[in-house]
């Protein structure tokens, strides 16, 4: 079965290919990131505006790599929550015009669940359940994915999410936009024992995360170091970030699959992609006995693949939509 997927939710306009869920045939990525550079973040109107003009012709490619007309789809699957509104509805729209004019299916695709799905396009054994971190610009969840299709919530960020972090931390340090992929890069070279940040916990919830508090003591720490006038060693500070970050993620999964008894643990999102997090997670994983799965480094970020593949998964269990699908800027895993 071959499915169509169309993803549009933030900063890439994506389209992919993909066969019975598994198999990537193709998978075309436009990125935004130039030009959002310029303002220091994704700037919601311009990014709307570029998927419109975008979409098309990344849609016609991904068919065209792939060597097959609309005709050959059994169903179109779209990204319609959560995201930039502006940007979803332009994805929504699209793909609601291909499934009227062709007559094929559309499949509703919440982009979370995407992520998760990587790891079906990275290991083709890997089947439910188990629980998964997934870590982006958005979000930071830990998920029971009960089924391909069911989820629950067991741990979510109070506040900032571990991209956002990654992001702002660097951005204090002078790096450019989307600041996390210069963090990796900087620490590789840093001591992350130099600067002790804070591992903030909270209360109700000990799988719950928060990251605000440590974004907010490094963006003082560079600030009040620059008034007087002392140079941090940015290399150090980008290790340290990266290791407790790396470490408050890596305690709350641990953490969360002894209670619940899971023994296959997976990781997902745009964070999948850091070093600090790939290897912390691996190594708890290993020494605790569980199995680990992580999305290949080419999945890790947004693209359409992954959408396509969830939606092979929705396709197969019932999950339609008809032509009143709307665009859902925040929409929890549970209610889809
Ligand atoms: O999943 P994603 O592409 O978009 C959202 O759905 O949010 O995640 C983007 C986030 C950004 O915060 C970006 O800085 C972060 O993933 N990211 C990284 C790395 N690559 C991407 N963070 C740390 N290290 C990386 N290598
Ligand atoms: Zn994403």
């Amino acid at each position: 079965m071959l499915i169509l997927g169309i993803e549009s939710s933030c900063d890439e306009t994506a389209a992919s290919v993909v066969r019975d869920g598994r198999e990537i045939i193709s998978s075309v990525i436009s990125t935004q990131i130039e030009e959002h550079k310029k303002y220091g973040g994704v700037v919601p109107e311009i990014a709307s505006r570029r998927h419109c003009e975008n979409i098309l012709a990344v849609t016609r490619q991904a068919l065209d790599e792939a060597e097959i007309t609309l005709d050959d789809v059994d169903a179109i699957a779209v990204t319609y929550a959560p995201g930039l509104i502006g940007a979803l509805l332009v994805g929504v729209n699209f793909a609601k015009g291909l499934a009227m004019a062709s007559g094929k299916p559309l499949v509703p695709v919440h982009h979370i669940a995407g992520h998760i799905a990587t790891n079906y396009l990275t290991f083709p054994e890997l089947e439910p359940p188990y629980l998964c971190l997934v870590a982006s610009g958005g979000h930071s969840h830990i998920i029971e994915v009960l089924s391909y299709t069911k989820f629950r919530v067991v741990g979510r960020t109070r506040d900032d999410a571990a991209g956002e972090c990654f992001d702002k931390c660097a951005r204090a340090m002078g790096f450019p936009y989307p600041g996390g992929v210069h963090i990796d890069k900087a620490a590789q070279t840093g001591d992350p024992t130099e600067f002790k940040l804070p591992h903030p916990t909270v209360a109700g919830n000990e799988f719950d995360f928060s990251f605000s508090g440590l974004k907010t003591s490094v963006i003082n720490l560079v600030h009040n170091s620059e008034q007087k006038g002392i140079e941090l060693n940015f290399n150090n500070l980008a290790a340290s970030v990266q290791s407790t970050i790396s470490e408050l993620l890596t305690d709350r999964t641990i953490k969360a699959a002894k209670a619940l008894g899971y023994k296959r643990i997976a990781l997902a999102g745009g964070v999948s992609a850091n070093t600090g997090v790939r290897a912390a997670l691996s190594e708890a994983c290993e020494k605790n006995g569980f199995e680990f799965y992580m999305p290949s480094k080419s999945l890790c970020g947004d693209n359409a693949a992954m959408i396509a593949c969830q939606g092979y998964y929705n396709f197969l269990s019932g999950i339609t939509a008809d032509e009143s699908l709307n665009a859902v800027a925040t929409l929890s895993m549970e209610d889809i």
